[in-house]
This record gives structure tokens, sequence and C-alpha cells, in this order.
């Protein structure tokens, strides 16, 4: 069991200030796990982002360098620098204000994102170690599955090694409220850019709990009907895409372009401004230790997390008590895990 201090959030007390905003381009950003199709795609939208100064790209696997190579013919944006194998993930990190993971092994058809944990959990202590001797003032931004336990692992991880701070670990789970969007969208054929929909609970087919309900500008209303179908659908996504790829691969554009809003927000914050992003943090308000919904952040970290102020339907009340029983499952599994790995060398 941890102690109480471990849902402290360090950040609003931390002496990292926000960036300066009189000098717009001053982050450094790494993306860890940038070889594979998530992150080459994320490294080319954050190359075009304009808070970024420095890109610095990791992998274990060598097309990281061909990767870097390449956007650096790009003749704006970002510095970008590429890192090959374990000696090179210090560096890669020592000084980014904004690290993000996009390290993992996809899921096969018939997987559920918990099946991941064995496999996705190495990279994560990996990190974590390093993070927490070289950057542990950095925020720390995870994508890899499964996010319902490989946040309270890292966190754990982090908290061993003395470098926890609630208020800078993410699980991005942006993905589930732009899926939300996008079809609740084509259902009331309305620009999805206007739309808000909170998406709850965890990421994963049994823990993902869209609030059509609560669908902003409020003067849309998504029938019960409607509700029921669009909710399958976001639960179902993840795994639709797995099927259309016949295997090969999980989603891996949409996923970029949501880790890059998500991103985008953060860093908007960073440098000053107040920001809502749907991610798995820290939460004790919905009677589990991690929880997903939107989460408002500021250039310390998190100011405020989802909270249970919500108006739900009945609908959605019984799906998030089913969800609320896999989140504590889930969140176990991964502490219980960290004790497995804590000290493992690599
Ligand atoms: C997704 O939601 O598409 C990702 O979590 C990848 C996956 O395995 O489903």
């Amino acid at each position: 069991m941890l102690s109480r201090g471990y849902i402290a959030f360090r950040g609003l007390l931390s002496r990292t200030g926000c960036l300066n905003i009189e000098q717009k381009r001053n982050a450094q950003v790494s993306i860890v796990g940038a070889a594979n199709e998530i992150g080459s795609n994320l490294a080319i939208l954050l190359k075009q982002n304009k808070y970024i100064t420095r890109l610095n790209l990791y992998d274990d696997d060598e097309k990281v360098l061909r990767v870097g190579a390449e956007l650096s013919e790009i003749p704006k944006g970002p510095v970008v620098t590429s890192y090959n194998g374990n000696s090179f993930l210090p560096a890669s990190i020592r000084f980014s204000h904004l690290i993000i993971m996009v390290s993992r092994v996809p899921r096969r058809p018939g997987y559920t994102r918990d099946q991941m944990l064995e496999v996705n959990a190495p990279p994560v202590q990996k990190l974590c170690r390093t993070m927490a001797d070289v950057n542990p003032d950095a925020f720390l931004a995870i994508s890899t599955n499964p996010i319902n336990s490989i946040i309270p692992l890292a966190s754990s991880l982090l908290f061993r090694y003395s470098a926890y701070d609630a208020a800078k670990i993410f699980g991005i789970t942006h993905i589930d409220t732009c899926r939300a969007r996008a079809y609740a969208s084509k259902a009331l054929n309305v620009n999805p850019r206007h739309l808000h929909i909170p998406v709850i609970g965890g990421h994963s087919d049994k823990t993902i709990t869209p609030l059509f309900s609560n669908i902003t500008p409020s003067h849309y209303k998504v029938d019960p009907c409607q509700a029921d179908t669009l909710t399958r659908l976001v639960k179902k996504a993840g795994m639709e895409v797995i099927n259309n790829k016949l295997g090969i691969d999980s989603a891996t554009l949409a996923m970029a372009w949501s880790i890059n809003e998500f991103a985008d927000n953060i860093l908007q914050a960073m440098y000053g401004d107040y920001v809502v992003v749907n991610s798995y943090t820290s939460n004790p308000h919905y009677g589990t230790r991690f929880f997903s919904g939107p989460t408002r952040v500021g250039c310390y970290g998190i100011v405020e997390t989802c909270n249970s102020n919500f108006n739900m339907t009945e609908y959605e009340k019984h799906i998030l008590g089913n969800a609320i029983t896999d989140i504590n499952k889930d969140v176990a599994r991964g502490e219980e895990y960290a004790r497995v790995i804590a000290e493992v060398k690599h």
C-alpha cells in the first residue's frame, strides 16, 4: 500500500514556473517510441507546433534515425534530434518539458487491452527509472496500453524512485473523446469542431464511459437510442480498427492526431493558460485511485481532476457502475506489477 502522499499533487508546489510567454517557441518535447507508426505520425504533427523549439525522438529501433533524418529536411519548426538505444534514453529526455511515451506492442484481434500489461510494462519501467535520474520535473504523458494499469504502474514506480508528482502524469485518453465527437457529429450532422463530449472512466472496452447527455453546446441532443449506438461504437472503436487492419496494427493515425491535440493543449498550459484535456490521472472522486475524464491543467500540472458533478442518465450510471469495478481491478494489477519489476535493470 502506498502512503497518502501518493495522491498529493506535488506539482502545485513545484519550483518550475511557466515557460516564457515573451519568447513563444522554447519548449522541448520528447517522443519515446518515435519509430512506430503512432510515434512517427505524431512527430510530423509536432514538427508543426508553434511552441516547440526542440523535438527529440527516441526508440530502441534504429528506424528512429531515419524518421529524424527525414523530418530534418523540413525547413521549418523545431530542431529534430533522434536517439537510438538504451544508452541514449537519458540524453533524449534530459531537458524536455514534456515526455510523451507511445512505445507499445499493438494488440492482436481478440486480445483485450489489459492482456498487454506484461509485454508493454518493461519500456515504461525503463523510462520511469531514467526520468527519476535525469528529469523528474517533466510532465509525463503515456498512451501505452493498458492505460488503466500502466498509469498506476508508472506512478507507483516513480513513487518508489522518489520522483512521483501526481499533477504531472497523464494517461492520454483523448482518443475516446475525439471518437465520441466524430461519431456524434455524423449522427447529428454538425461540425465536430464545435462539440465537446466528456468520456469518463478508463480506457478499455468495459470502462470507456461516454456521456452523450453532457454534450455541449447543450442545444444539441443525443436521444437514448442514438446514445446507445454511439456508446457501443466508442467502446469498440479500438478493436474495430485492429480488425480493419487485419490484426497487423492498432489505431495509429487517429491516435497520433489525438495525442497531438492533447500535447498542444498541454504546451498551451505550460505557457500560462488553463486548458482541459481528457486524461486518466490520479483521482479519488469516484471510488477508484485513478480515473479518466476532463482534467484541468495549468503550468504547474493538473489543477483539477474530473469530479462527480455530471448529471447522468440511468444508462450512463449503469455503465459507470460496471466500469468502476473494472478500473479498481486494473489499478491493482498495475500496482502489483510495479512491485514485480521495480528493480529490473536494463
Ligand atoms: C485505441 O483505442 O485504438 C488504442 O487504445 C489501441 C488499441 O489497442 O485499441
